[in-house]
């Protein structure tokens, strides 16, 4: 147990450090939930982030006083009641929005709402990222996203990744650790969309839990051993992935043991690069992916951090709502790293 909160640890200092070597800025919307605004209040004082809080302006001040906090003078808070620019962010939602449908006066309207605010902030280029979630659900936040801010280009499909910290002497994963998608989004991907998932995951297995990424994308099948038109699909999203980004070690379908055990992998999938040794697991849909993750996490005792939102143009990431102020403060440090590797 110490071991493993060891390796999170250097994780994360790595990841403050970055963040504080290229300050981002990052846009809180739920600025007057508590806990949000207290990491807030650490992460200015640490130089993780220059933060924009979006909120009612007095009730943030009223909070500040009773909590003392010292550094959120230092924030720029955004009331969306009261915003000077929102008629800007109106007809900037308008112009994105209109041929969906939207009319001016839903986006006056929407341009007052908290979240849709944050995420104009983010698409016009004065945040970097965007940070939510303890107030609100996955759905609250992803799908402005999904509008407004769309994909990477070359991306369609957004996805979300879990880094898995594993037990003490786990002999699986690279530095104790794995990285596990789609976990949080899209629930039945295609042949192309996984093999999108594949690639953003190994790109956040890299930049942001740190390893050299091995894929392995996933199935009941290894290399031919089953027939079913869900294990073709993994195997055109593997020849799909291969030929996008043959830079990657990558490779499918496998079976779950021949993709992290030596000796499975070895006999089941002679001649792969990846078999017996992966570290980055792509799940073939989000039922098995989620139920994955949490089973590893309840049953081996694996510390999950994430969802990693991927495929965003700019990073925009969602807390639980049972997060702490230390979780805001984590995945804003996160976030800066992302934004940072975006602008490489
Ligand atoms: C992601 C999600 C919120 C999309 O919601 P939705 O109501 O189905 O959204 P829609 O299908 O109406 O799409 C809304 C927009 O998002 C886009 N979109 C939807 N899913 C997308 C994806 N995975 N990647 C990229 N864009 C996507 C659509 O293309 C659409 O864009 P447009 O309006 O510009 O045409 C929904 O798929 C979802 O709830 N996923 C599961 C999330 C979840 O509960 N996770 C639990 C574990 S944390």
């Amino acid at each position: 147990m110490t071991l493993k909160i060891f390796k999170i640890m250097g994780l994360i200092e790595q990841i403050i450090a970055n963040a504080q070597a290229e300050k981002q800025r990052i846009v809180l919307p739920e600025g007057d939930e508590p806990r949000t605004l207290k990491a807030a209040d650490r992460i200015i004082a640490d130089g993780i982030a220059d933060v924009i809080l979006i909120g009612p302006a007095q009730k943030i001040a009223d909070m500040t006083a009773e909590f003392g906090l010292k550094n959120i003078g230092k924030a720029r808070i955004i009331d969306p009641k009261n915003n000077p620019d929102r008629q800007k962010y109106a007809e900037m939602l308008y112009e994105l929005r209109k041929n969906k449908g939207m009319t001016m006066e839903q986006a006056e309207g929407l341009a007052e709402n908290f979240m849709y605010l944050g995420i104009l902030l983010v698409k016009a280029g004065e945040a970097d990222g965007l940070v939510s979630g303890a107030r609100s659900t996955t759905g609250d936040m992803l799908r402005p996203a999904l509008q407004i801010i769309k994909t990477v280009p070359g991306v369609t499909c957004v996805s979300g990744a879990f880094i898995m910290f594993l037990p003490e002497g786990c002999p699986y994963g690279t530095d104790g650790k794995m990285v596990f998608a789609d976990c949080a989004v899209t629930p039945m991907p295609t042949a192309e969309q996984l093999a999108e998932i594949a690639i953003c995951t190994a790109d956040t297995a890299k930049n942001i839990a740190k390893i050299d990424p091995a894929v392995a994308i996933l199935s009941f099948s290894t290399k031919g051993s089953a027939k079913h038109e869900v294990v073709d699909k993994v195997i055109e999203a593997t020849n799909i992935a291969q030929e996008r980004r043959p830079d990657l070690l990558l490779d499918g379908e496998l079976q779950a043991d021949a993709a992290i055990v030596p000796s499975v992998g070895s006999s089941k999938a002679p001649g792969s690069k990846v078999a017996g040794k992966a570290n980055t697991l792509v799940f073939p849909c989000l039922e098995v992916g989620n139920i994955a993750y949490k089973l590893v996490q309840r049953l081996a005792g694996a510390e999950a951090v994430g969802p990693v939102l991927q495929g965003l143009a700019k990073p925009c990431n969602d807390l639980s709502r049972g997060c702490s102020i230390d979780d805001v403060y984590k995945l804003v440090a996160i976030t800066c790293n992302q934004a940072i590797a975006q602008k490489q």
